[in-house]
């Protein structure tokens, strides 16, 4: 089983989750577009949600296959979440931000009832930090907040590279028209404390650390999906 055939069967265990009428939140990247897929799918057939993107691209999608969107605004409550994630932990700790879709999705977990997380088992791991950690920034500023991600981190042992994400023809600029440093620090052994510190730097919009948020993970092997839940 390929990559892409784990990413369809966590997806496709994801949709039994969601019930007719739901107010879904649907993330972002290649294994939330499989989720589209199926859900569109099953819309095609008659089934009724309603679905808040987390991102311009995934509302692009959801428009191209029919399944039915709203603003956050429109829906301020959802039922359930459903979306990737870059790396997740025994205790459903995530890294996200890899689409640089982390301020949206977290907005919308955080607007959800329940959150759930689906992914190829290559993104389970025993600590989080092996991706580098997506962190939101205003553009104004960019060079102090860098600085005090810096101190940040190294008050806290942390070290590594920190690069502000490039695309094609510069800086890249998420949904908001924010930046992105990635934060390669390698193990990220209290991710609480990094979250809470990272989150008191002023021009650090939001970071991709997603704690206490998933309530179950599916994740996809070659035998087929299981479920991971939260300890709380
Ligand atoms: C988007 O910003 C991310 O949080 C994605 O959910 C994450 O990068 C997982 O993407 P893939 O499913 O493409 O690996």
């Amino acid at each position: 089983m390929d990559a892409r055939e784990m990413k369809i069967k966590a997806a496709e265990a994801a949709l039994v989750h969601v019930e007719y009428g739901m107010r879904l939140g649907i993330g972002t990247g290649s294994t939330a577009e499989e989720f589209v897929r199926v859900l569109a799918e099953k819309v095609a057939a008659g089934f009724k949600v309603e679905g808040v993107p987390t991102s311009e691209r995934t509302a692009r999608l959801c428009v191209e296959l029919g399944v039915p969107l709203k603003s956050l605004d429109e829906l301020p409550q959802l039922d359930l979440t459903i979306d990737g994630a870059d790396e997740v932990d025994a205790d459903l700790r995530l890294i996200k931000g890899g689409g640089g879709a982390l301020l949206r999705e977290k907005i919308v977990a955080a607007a959800s009832t329940r959150m759930i997380v689906i992914a190829d088992e290559s993104k389970l791991v025993q600590t989080l930090g092996a991706f580098a950690l997506p962190i939101e920034v205003n553009p104004f500023g960019l060079v102090s907040t860098r600085i005090a991600i810096e101190r940040t981190a190294s008050r806290l042992g942390l070290s590594g590279e920190l690069t502000l994400r490039q695309s094609g023809d510069g800086d890249f600029t998420t949904d908001g028209g924010h930046h992105i440093i990635d934060a390669s620090f390698g193990r990220i052994p209290d991710a609480e404390a990094l979250s809470r510190e990272l989150n008191s730097i002023p021009g650090v919009v939001e970071h991709g650390l997603f704690i206490n948020m998933a309530a179950l993970a599916i994740i996809a092997g070659p035998a087929g999906a299981r479920t991971l839940q939260a300890n709380r």
